[in-house]
């Protein structure tokens, strides 16, 4: 008797809750939730939410603290309203760094001071200088079990003067990253807003399981490199529900740069990118251009984007090496930019001189659908290598309106199929009949 009323109990949650429709899917899943069962407040610490009052040690002793304690199943460490200036920190794991409603962490605007680190193997040198690069304001190398929350605080980059120093040609060393997760697993960054970060903003480096959601990333249209979300040689990340306008790509797929990301060789795969709103003068969703080690297992779905240069843009290079295989872009709305599509083999410059002009990219397997744009400038543009064509491409329910000038798509060393694309789609991207009207069955 028990066992079928449980059962008819059962049946019954199981259809109310199929009567309400699909559910949104989200990240959870990649990173275990976890309950911190022992607080601590960064005003214990000394910390003064005035700011003026430097709290690099409130705030490198309240870590410190957490580092040695390692209780069982992490410290939450709790920032209350207040504006915190400090220098870059260190993170350690099992932590959350929790940031209450009107909270502000504060950058110092002291470039001569900020410390430098070793750059990235698989970028062989800073990305913008030879050498070493600066330390990313907050910073966490090796750890797992890490997340960053709250009630929609802020962290605020003060890029400003970093970013004058790119405009005047006097950075001696690549800018800092807001936020880097090197070597790390179990990482959660949500609920926040990350403004004016000198260089990129959140850049997961060699990582596993990264969740980064329910963000505001803002930098003014015009501050150099402040791409948004910039997952590099990562695995298992998911990317959903953020609002991000700045100044260069909103998300960037990359995995290490020629010579030095062909010898790391570490792939950024099985990524999903879901729900993100905002404007960029570059690109709204963007894989590359470094991805020396690869890129594989990409899906990109329900992006709303307007006053965009372009909307999606795989960008790779000769020298690059790497392969781009298995990405799928759905549901993108975009209006007010300048071109829709573009996919570039000739895009990004190089470490040095030694890259190898023969290690030629791979590109396929790239089906884009759903997309819908209006005030598009330029439908699209798809070109590969001469010797390397980009294959299996596929491009289905393609609308965009308001292309002036021609050619309208322009297409070179490509090969792919299309259906129902507005408006008609360059000879080469028309090679198969595709059956059943739609790109399943892409490899
Ligand atoms: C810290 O605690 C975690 C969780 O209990 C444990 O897995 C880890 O080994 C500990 N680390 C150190 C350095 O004691
Ligand atoms: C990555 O981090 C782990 C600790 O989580 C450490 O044991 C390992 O040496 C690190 N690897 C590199 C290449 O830094
Ligand atoms: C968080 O703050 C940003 C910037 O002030 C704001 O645009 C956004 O709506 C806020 N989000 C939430 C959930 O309150
Ligand atoms: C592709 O990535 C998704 C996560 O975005 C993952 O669930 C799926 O298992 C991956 N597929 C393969 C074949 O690795
Ligand atoms: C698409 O995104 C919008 C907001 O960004 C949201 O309201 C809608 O539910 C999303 N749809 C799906 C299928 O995820
Ligand atoms: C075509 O794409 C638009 C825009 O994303 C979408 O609203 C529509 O449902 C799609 N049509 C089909 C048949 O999938």
């Amino acid at each position: 008797m028990r066992i079928t009323i449980s059962v008819f109990l059962l049946f019954f949650l199981l259809s109310v809750v199929l009567s309400l429709g699909d559910p949104i899917v989200t990240c959870s899943g990649i990173v275990p939730r976890k309950h911190r069962s022992k607080m601590l407040s960064i005003s214990d610490f000394g910390a003064v939410g005035d700011g003026k009052t430097l709290n690099t040690n409130a705030f490198n002793s309240a870590i410190d603290w957490i580092r040695k304690t390692n209780t069982s199943d992490g410290t939450l460490l709790y920032v209350p309203r207040g504006v915190y200036l400090t220098e870059s920190f260190k993170l350690t794991s099992h932590m959350t760094l929790y940031l209450a409603n009107g909270v502000v962490i504060k950058a110092v605007q002291d470039t001569k001071k900020w410390p430098l680190i070793d750059p990235l193997p698989s970028y062989g040198r800073g990305r913008e200088r030879p050498g070493q690069r600066y330390i990313s304001f907050i910073h966490g190398d090796g750890l797992t079990d890490v997340v960053i929350t709250g009630k929609n605080g802020t962290i605020d980059g003060q890029g400003e003067p970093w970013w004058n120093m790119w405009r005047h040609g006097t950075l001696k060393f690549t800018r800092p990253n807001l936020i880097e997760f090197k070597n790390s697993s179990n990482i959660v960054v949500s609920h926040v807003v990350l403004q004016n970060s000198p260089f990129w903003t959140v850049h997961p480096v060699y990582c596993s399981n990264v969740v980064v959601h329910h963000v505001t990333i803002l930098a003014p249209t015009d501050s150099p490199n402040t791409d948004g979300i910039d997952p590099d040689s990562c695995s298992n990340v998911c990317i959903e529900d953020a609002y991000i306008s700045t100044g260069d790509d909103l998300v960037a797929v990359k995995s290490g740069w020629d010579e030095y990301g062909i010898a790391y060789n570490r792939p950024s795969r099985d990524i999903t990118i879901r729900r993100i709103t905002g404007s960029s003068p570059f690109a709204g969703i963007a894989i590359g251009s470094e991805t020396s080690g690869g890129v594989q297992n990409i899906t990109v779905e329900n992006i709303t984007l307007y006053n965009s240069g372009i909307g999606i843009h795989i960008k790779t290079n000769i020298g690059r090496g790497g392969s781009i295989q298995g990405i799928k872009i759905s549901g993108v709305h975009m209006e007010k930019v300048r071109t829709g599509i573009k996919i570039s083999g000739d895009t990004g410059d190089h470490p040095d001189d030694k890259f190898n002009p023969s290690a030629l990219p791979v590109v396929r397997g790239i089906t884009i659908k759903n997309i819908w744009g209006i005030k598009v400038e330029r439908a699209g543009t798809v070109q590969g290598l001469k010797d390397s064509p980009f294959t299996n491409l596929c491009f289905s329910n393609v609308t965009l309106t308001g292309t002036k000038g021609s050619p309208i798509w322009k297409c070179s060393d490509v090969v792919g199929s299309t259906v129902k694309v507005n408006p008609t789609p360059c000879p080469e991207l028309t090679a198969t009949a595709q059956q059943g009207g739609t790109c399943e069955n892409q490899t």
